[in-house]
């Protein structure tokens, strides 16, 4: 297939917009679409009701997919998780329950440490299950089931459309597997269900920003350090848009979970210092709030990603805001990506950087 860049200036714009169009594909191939229902894959090797643990295993932008869905298995299918970066997985002889089943996360599905920890958990006799974007890859053949992401080709090395593909695959499967596990109502699965089919108008909504987010983007292009904070699904959040900044604008920066603030980064908080914190209005968000009163005190210049409620909440005088729609805490992963995807590209647009092809980097990691 040719893939050309259509009116965009690079390929990430492109596919930071392609968004609401391939996380709609991918849902519509697990979701009924009339009865607001969980379609899981069928003739699955294992029950989830005989589940009593989850290994995910991935590497870079993946591994941010898979810690977010750790909050999901563990809240609608009370099934305890433990996400690993792959590499280090496959070296350390993790114990396995036989029968247990592990999922590995990968746009490529060539990476070569998540393919060994698809191999290593074979071997011990675990069930594998893969979330893969390209359906004839080695770790898509290899593994027992393939649960596909539709996100089609992505041709810049910064990941954005497969990453919102894999946490609407991840979200579809934990709340299948809260269906099947009894551990969710039909009412609940519906609510979840009919907000995840939301979550392509909201990423549109969201994506009408781009000339404010673009504006902000003015400010972390002066930085030299950028700090992204949040808590909950929006800390690991936190660390995909820390990981999209650093990629390709070489910029440094760091993602932390809002709550670790005082065990460390506060430390470089000055006023040259970028604050990006993600906080939609949710039970955690005075929390996050006042985290963010400790970085103001300091002079940090905060970013605040949040919705109406939020921005009326922490009303600060230097704070500056990127306001989206209220919505289900379900896909506030899903649509918060958006705001963070474009603050990283344009900022790397200001910069001047090779955005598609950054250095040093490859769109596929099959060596170690
Ligand atoms: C490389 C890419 C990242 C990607 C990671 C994992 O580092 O640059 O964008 O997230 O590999 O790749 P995978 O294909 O396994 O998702």
């Amino acid at each position: 297939t040719i893939v050309d860049k259509g009116n965009h200036r690079h390929f990430m714009a492109k596919e930071i917009h392609e968004q609401p169009e391939v996380v709609s594909h991918t849902l519509t191939s697990f979701i009924d679409m009339v009865g607001e229902t969980i379609r899981l894959p069928e003739d699955l090797p294992f029950d989830w009701k005989d589940l009593n643990r989850l290994t995910i295993s991935a590497c870079g932008t993946a591994s941010f997919a898979s810690m977010i869905a750790k909050y999901w298995f563990e809240r609608y299918a009370r099934l305890p998780v433990e996400v690993d970066i792959a590499s280090e997985f496959r070296y350390r002889e993790a114990p396995l329950d036989k029968g247990g089943l592990s999922i590995f996360v990968s746009q490529s599905g060539e990476t070569a440490d998540t393919l060994a920890a698809l191999r290593y958990c074979k071997e011990q006799g675990q069930h594998t299950l893969a979330v893969v974007n390209v359906p004839t890859s080695t770790i898509a053949r290899e593994a027992e089931v393939m649960v596909r992401t539709l996100a089609g080709p992505e041709i810049g090395v910064a990941s954005t459309k497969a990453f919102t593909c894999q946490l609407a695959a991840l979200a579809g499967l934990a709340i299948g597997a809260g269906k099947a596990r009894g551990t969710l109502s039909a009412a609940e699965e519906s609510e979840l269900v009919h907000a995840l089919i939301e979550a392509p108008r909201l990423m549109a909504e969201a994506l009408r920003l781009e000339h404010e987010i673009e504006t902000f983007s003015r400010d972390l292009a002066k930085a030299s350090d950028v700090l992204y904070l949040g808590r909950g699904t929006s800390y690991p959040l936190s660390l995909e848009g820390a990981l999209k900044l650093k990629e390709i604008s070489y910029i440094h920066a760091e993602g932390y979970a809002a709550g670790e603030l005082k065990h460390g980064p506060i430390a470089l908080i000055d006023e040259t210092m970028p604050v990006v914190v993600i906080a939609p209005f949710d039970a955690i968000f005075e929390k996050t709030v006042s985290n963010m009163q400790e970085v103001a005190a300091r002079g940090g210049r905060i970013i605040l990603i949040t919705d109406a409620k939020g921005a009326e909440a922490a009303a600060m005088a230097t704070l500056k805001t990127i306001v989206l729609p209220e919505m289900p805490a379900v896909v506030t992963p899903i649509v918060y990506s958006v705001p963070i995807q474009l603050l990283a590209y344009h900022t790397a647009v200001i910069i001047g950087t090779d955005v598609d092809q950054p250095r040093n980097l490859a769109k596929s990691v099959t060596v170690e």
